[in-house]
């Protein structure tokens, strides 16, 4: 293999900005490599990423693949045990290793926007209970959160959940969200809802406890109605396109032998790319 080159698998993929990100970082950074789509179907994807290493060092993975790309592993790490599910993968020794690096991602996210968060994080409470939740649990545990509330529209799938991250983990109704609002000091969006083309996140904020920071993962729009919500009553607010440009970090790494950063210049490319304006 001449050229390094990586790739992002999924099915649709048209819609990854992954691309944009690591051709930007290629660039910056004057390596002869490329990094390109891949859309496979869900009946083709195991056959792919048995010749992944023929014409790739690695790839990323999205929806639907990471569950399925998480049981071709030869080797996976920690991350990507807890999740069942790798978004990042690459090779040793011919071995097909892989991570999550969405628990980074979110992480380094959080770091960036306001240092020293975990000090003041004692409880967070989650919505949604999904592979999203499963990452930014993991997270906010490995970070030394104390409590964690989950709140889902199918109470059964946040019991799941809790079961697997333990005593530290309770399970709640939405309607029951108002009185844990008071005590949250994080309170995360990781539902579909708030996403364009979704219906919005319908919460009322007025209890959350006033020093409480306010993260949602969603980035299409940039600036959710709950994230809107959250800044007009003067709480930090965290978006999620941070998360997807930090998230993609570890894998540059591997692939192409350099840590890259996440720059404003950076963030300003995909904020174009998205038709979006900073918020401030
Ligand atoms: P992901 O892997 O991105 O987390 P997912 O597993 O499909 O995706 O999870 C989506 C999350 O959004 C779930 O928590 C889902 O709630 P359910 O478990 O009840 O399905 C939540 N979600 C999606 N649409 C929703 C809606 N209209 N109302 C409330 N929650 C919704």
């Amino acid at each position: 293999m001449s050229l390094r080159r990586a790739c992002v698998i999924g099915h649709p993929v048209a819609h990854s900005r992954s691309p944009l990100i690591h051709r930007y970082w290629l660039k910056e950074h004057r390596i002869e490599g490329d990094y390109v789509r891949e859309d496979v179907a869900p009946e083709a994807i195991e056959r792919f990423l048995d010749r992944l290493g023929e014409r790739y060092v690695g790839a990323n993975v999205t929806i639907p693949h990471k569950e399925a790309a998480f049981r071709k592993l030869k080797r996976a790490d920690p991350v990507a045990r807890a999740l069942g599910a790798a978004n990042t993968l690459w090779f040793e020794d011919g071995a097909l290793c892989g991570s999550n690096t969405d628990v980074y991602g979110f992480s380094a996210h959080l770091d960036e926007s306001l240092p020293g968060w975990e000090k003041r994080t004692v409880t967070a409470l989650v919505l949604g209970a999904g592979g999203a939740a499963r990452g930014v649990i993991y997270a906010l545990l490995e970070r030394g959160v104390r409590r964690i509330a989950i709140a889902n529209r199918t109470r059964a799938r946040g019991e799941a959940l809790a079961r697997q991250f333990g005593e530290k983990c309770t399970v709640m109704d939405f309607a029951e969200l108002s009185p844990r609002l008071a005590e949250t000091d994080l309170l995360v969006n990781t539902t579909s809802l708030g996403m364009k083309g979704q219906p919005s996140l319908e919460i009322d904020l007025l209890p959350l406890k006033r020093a409480a920071a306010v993260y949602d993962i969603v980035y299409v729009p940039l600036e959710t109605r709950l994230l809107a919500a959250a800044r007009a009553r003067g709480h930090p607010v965290i978006d999620g396109l941070g998360m997807l440009l930090h998230q993609a970090v570890p894998g540059f790494e591997r692939w192409f032998g350099v840590r890259p950063k996440v720059t404003p210049a950076l963030r300003a490319l995909l904020l174009a790319d998205l038709g979006e304006k900073e918020r401030r």
